[in-house]
């Protein structure tokens, strides 16, 4: 679904992506781990056309995109979870979701009350807003929300895309670890041919939602396999894993 070949990214003098060879299959529930710094975000970053990459190319379903825009690979079916500060936050959570589908759609822009009241617009938030257990603040404001449910919003914002592949930095961090499980649950409940990859520091959470996993370290991939694999693998506890997983 997404491939990467010997991606490179300097900044300056500072290698972050070192000849990355990576392969996100279709339907992948995939899991990228590595120290603080590792370059993961990064990853990211050159992934969905945030920053350019040194040398290397990113392909989607073997076409290439490297040079494509931030936008239109969305269009394209690359999501990635919004920051909270693209959220209208004097807006409700129901009228953020409605945006979302409605831009998906090509219903969007400022017709927000036109958008608000197509039922297809209203049905697909209402979804979205059930799937992620947002019921409750369906009609609140998001500065009237605690910062994990706002990144539940985030979440059902990338969903109204619709897209192809997920791509979620650290999607639980600010979530109490009480409601970390609404966001694994939704993310079980995506059609099973969307290709999800999550970076996430929480191994609890990594172990039981990835089918792979990647561990990058310094820039480079340090290892790759299944989940029994990377436990197994000693060097990857030395440098990463450490205790996280003795407990
Ligand atoms: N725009 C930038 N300019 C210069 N250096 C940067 C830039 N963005 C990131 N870096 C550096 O690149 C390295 C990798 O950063 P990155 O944010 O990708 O790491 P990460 O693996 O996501 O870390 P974390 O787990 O802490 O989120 C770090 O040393 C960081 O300081
Ligand atoms: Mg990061």
């Amino acid at each position: 679904m997404l491939e990467t070949k010997g991606l490179c990214k300097n900044f300056g003098a500072l290698e972050v992506a070192r000849e990355v060879n990576f392969r996100l299959e279709r339907g992948a529930r995939h899991a990228l781990i590595g120290p603080n710094g590792a370059g993961k975000t990064t990853f990211i970053n050159l992934l969905t056309g945030v920053l350019p990459p040194s040398r290397g190319s990113v392909l989607l379903e073997g076409e290439d995109v490297t040079l494509l825009a931030q936008a239109r690979r969305v269009k394209r079916g690359i999501a990635r979870t919004f920051q909270i500060n693209q959220l209208f936050r004097g807006l409700t959570v129901q009228e953020n979701v409605c945006i979302a589908v409605s831009e998906r759609l090509g219903v969007g822009g400022s017709m927000l009350r036109a958008a608000g009241r197509r039922a297809d617009v209203l049905d697909e938030a209402a979804r979205l807003i059930d799937m992620l257990k947002l019921g409750q603040d369906a009609d609140r404001r998001i500065i009237e929300l605690p910062y994990g449910r706002q990144r539940l919003v985030e979440i059902a914002l990338a969903l109204g895309l619709q897209p192809r592949v997920l791509l979620l930095d650290e999607p639980a961090a600010g979530i109490p670890s009480a409601e970390s499980h609404i966001l694994l649950d939704a993310i079980a409940t995506l059609p099973k041919d969307i290709a999800v990859l999550i970076i996430e520091h929480d191994m609890d959470l990594v172990f039981r939602f990835a089918e792979r996993i990647t561990v990058l370290v310094s820039g480079a991939i340090f290892a790759e396999g299944t989940p029994a694999e990377i436990a197994a693998n000693r060097e990857v506890r030395s440098v990463y894993l450490g205790s996280a997983l003795d407990g």
